[in-house]
């Protein structure tokens, strides 16, 4: 799959289905040390070794000089997997005329960065608000406005892959809508993907990551499900990544201040308290997050 040494190396710890802390991944990797022109649109702390990391597959920043809030969260999780999904379908979509469908595509990030790489093969994305951007110039990309909640335009049995990122839907969702959706347009022996943020399901607590693979499985359609997880701490414990996350939790958070601080009560100045002590807070415990894929291939009937 890749052509560099660290590849083969964190492909290795990816198939051992462990936990792995990235900076342990990246730490073979980090040989060179130049100074960076790239400037991202997001505020980034200084990070030692900012720019290291040009002989991996997937480095944090690519050629552009200045990049998207999108763009840089997309080149995060690249980064963090060195990978852009988990199914065993690489060879099938360098070879060509492979189908992919990306549900909830955004503006299109995910979907844009596969057809790219494998350009014989082709992608759609939906989006429930069409937000992708329209002016995209990749013949083999097609964005559409759909629903998956209302069904999705797709014959049956249509992908190879159904990718579905950062998505959330109730347990009623899930068993009445998405699951048999999902693997309605999935060819057999095609796969499904799933791929999230554990920090976005705290309320809900692990047992959640546990019912998606029930939610698939239930549908008797699935088999070969395969789960991957990364740990990854926040702030300054978290290599090159870390500060970035924390800086985009608090831009976010930012974002949304006002309502934020009204719906827990306090005022914006507290709020602005809450949010630097819980930078110190974290960089302190070493709090980390888990991003989590479940990937299952269709079965063939
Ligand atoms: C957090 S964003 C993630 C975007 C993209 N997957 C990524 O990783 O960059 C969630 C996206 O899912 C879309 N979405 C939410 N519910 C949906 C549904 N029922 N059907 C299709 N898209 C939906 C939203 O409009 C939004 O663009």
């Amino acid at each position: 799959m890749g052509n560099c040494s660290c590849r083969s190396n964190i492909n290795n710890q990816l198939e051992s289905g462990e936990e792995h802390e990235t900076q342990d991944q990246l730490s073979t990797t980090e040989k060179r040390n130049r100074p960076s022109s790239k400037k991202p649109v997001l505020p980034t702390l200084p990070i030692p070794g900012f720019n290291e990391d040009e002989n991996l597959r997937y480095p944090l920043y690519d050629n552009d000089d200045i990049i998207s809030h999108s763009q840089l969260l997309h080149n995060i999780h690249r980064y963090i997997w060195q990978n852009n999904f988990s199914s065993p379908v690489d060879d099938l979509l360098r070879k060509g005329r492979a189908r992919v469908l990306e549900i909830g595509c955004g503006d299109g990030i995910w979907t844009i960065d596969l057809a790219k790489e494998f350009t014989w093969s082709r992608f759609t994305g939906v989006d429930a608000h069409q937000k992708f951007d329209q002016r995209v110039e990749h013949t083999n990309v097609t964005f559409l406005k759909a629903d998956v909640l209302d069904g999705l335009p797709f014959d049956p049995d249509t992908f190879d892959l159904v990718f579905m990122r950062f998505l959330s839907f109730s347990e009623k969702q899930w068993l009445e809508k998405v699951a048999n959706e999902i693997i309605r347009v999935c060819k057999p022996g095609g796969w499904v993907e799933i791929m999230d943020c554990t920090n976005q399901y705290a309320p809900k607590g692990p047992a959640t990551s546990q019912l998606e693979m029930d939610y698939l499985r239930s549908t008797n359609k699935i088999t070969v499900i395969r789960r991957e997880e990364k740990r990854i701490t926040l702030g300054k414990g978290g290599g090159k990544v870390g500060p970035l996350l924390v800086q985009n939790i608090i831009t976010t958070w930012e974002q949304s201040k006002k309502s934020l601080s009204e719906l827990m009560g306090v005022s914006e100045k507290e709020f602005d308290n809450l949010t630097r002590t819980f930078q110190k807070e974290i960089n302190d415990l070493k709090t980390s997050t888990r991003y989590i894929r479940i990937y299952g291939q269709k079965v063939i009937e």
